[in-house]
């Protein structure tokens, strides 16, 4: 397999599976199509964007004319498909815009594939479509432990996990466009015979994520002391996964997992939001030089997210039984990294705050 279309890249876990994919497989042509929303930075890829192997095409996965011309003209291979909206809050604000892209833009880069791969001699033969999605489309479970165990996070919280035969239960905007997404991605195996894979993954951190996001958002608002809104009473549970963590699992399955397959990621790794929120607090305030405790006081209890999961928990015994796949970094030194990179790269999130990561595109790409 040697031209790799990946979509969304220009996002927080895409960025990082495009370079893993451009510095890993130097034969790889890496072809990343994002059509830049607000959650799309291209300076995410600032280390690699001058990579001989690496494309960038600003696009809509909507945009079917275009997809199926963009598949032709680099001949591509194989899929690894990020590009969505991703927010939950926002889907609750503005749920076309969800399902327009993410179900929608599925469908339209899934029929895309079909037509191009369905044109060649050799058809589906060494061709792959590999979905991205997540947990959020199996509902939410009991917490029933209300103190956990000796797991990290000091979870689990329950006796139940999400596994891969889990029913779907989506409950926000977000989530039951996603599920509508990997319904229709299975379609295309069942229909067509396309060579599809979907993972469903947990909740993800790392460098490069939004700041709308729980963990970026609330280092940024300590930053300026700015108060912490957390919803409810902080009890909903979340089992958090490292992002380079998630993207080795995307090179591992992309190119050993078993077609029509599903697999599970995450990384028994459950937290209740408020004793994150405390984690992070301490973790700023120490690598702020602050004194311990002193952003404590910038928490708030807000009102409830509408139709709030209480809790996810991923269950993913079949891949590390069936690829080997485990979560290679402790949470501790997750987050410290975590921190220490969004403390160390001040100007990534103030390019974010001030709207100038916007015309990064006009100024790298469209003079050239
Ligand atoms: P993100 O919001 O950071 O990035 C999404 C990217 O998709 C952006 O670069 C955006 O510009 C692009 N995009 C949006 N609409 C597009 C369109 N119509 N055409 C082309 N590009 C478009 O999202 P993320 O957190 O990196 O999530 C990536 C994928 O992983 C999503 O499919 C999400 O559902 C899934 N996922 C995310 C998490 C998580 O914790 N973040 C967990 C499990 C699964
Ligand atoms: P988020 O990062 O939005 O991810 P998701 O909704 O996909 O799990 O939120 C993580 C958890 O943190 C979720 O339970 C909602 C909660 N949360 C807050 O309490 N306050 C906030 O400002 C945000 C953004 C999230």
């Amino acid at each position: 397999m040697k031209n790799i279309l990946i979509t969304g890249g220009a996002g927080f876990i895409g960025s990082h599976v495009v370079r893993l994919f451009v510095t890993k497989y130097p034969d790889y042509h890496i072809v990343n199509l994002d059509k830049l929303t607000y959650a799309g930075n291209l300076a995410n890829l600032a280390d690699i964007e001058r990579a001989e192997n690496y494309t960038f095409v600003k696009a809509d996965i909507c945009d079917f004319d275009t997809i199926l011309d963009l598949l032709r003209r680099y001949e591509i291979d194989g899929i690894i498909h990020l590009a969505a909206e991703s927010h939950v809050d926002r889907s609750i604000k503005d749920p076309f815009t969800f399902a327009r892209t993410n179900v929608m833009g599925t469908l339209s880069l899934l029929q895309a594939a079909r037509l191009y791969w369905e044109s060649l001699p050799e058809r589906y033969e060494g061709k792959r479509f590999y979905h991205i999605s997540t947990d959020e489309v199996y509902g939410a479970l009991e917490l029933t432990r209300l103190e956990g165990g000796d797991e990290p996070g000091g979870g689990p919280f329950g006796d139940d996990f999400f596994v891969e035969t889990t029913k779907y239960n989506p409950h926000s905007p977000y989530s039951a466009s996603k599920a509508s997404s990997d319904h229709f991605v299975r379609a295309f195996h069942d229909t067509y015979g396309m060579p599809t894979i979907v993972t469903n993954c947990s909740n993800n951190y790392g460098p490069y994520q939004f700041p709308e996001k729980l963990i970026p958002l609330f280092i940024n608002n300590i930053r300026h002391r700015k108060p912490l809104p957390v919803y409810g009473k902080g009890e909903n549970v979340r089992d958090w996964l490292y992002v380079e963590d998630h993207a080795r699992a995307i090179d591992i399955i992309f190119h050993r997992g078993g077609v029509a397959e599903t697999y599970n990621i995450g990384g028994f790794n459950e937290w209740k939001n408020i004793d994150l929120i405390k984690v992070i607090i301490k973790t700023v305030d120490r690598l702020l030089g602050n004194e311990e405790g002193a952003s404590l006081d910038l928490i708030t209890y807000v009102t409830d997210r509408a139709g709030h999961d209480l809790r996810y928990a991923i269950d993913s015994t079949k891949l590390k039984t069936e690829l080997g796949w485990e979560p290679s970094l402790q949470f501790e030194e997750g987050i410290e990294r975590t921190v220490r990179w969004y403390l160390d790269n001040q100007s990534w999130l103030d390019n974010i705050t001030s709207g100038d990561y916007e015309k990064y595109y006009d100024e790298m790409y469209k003079q050239r």
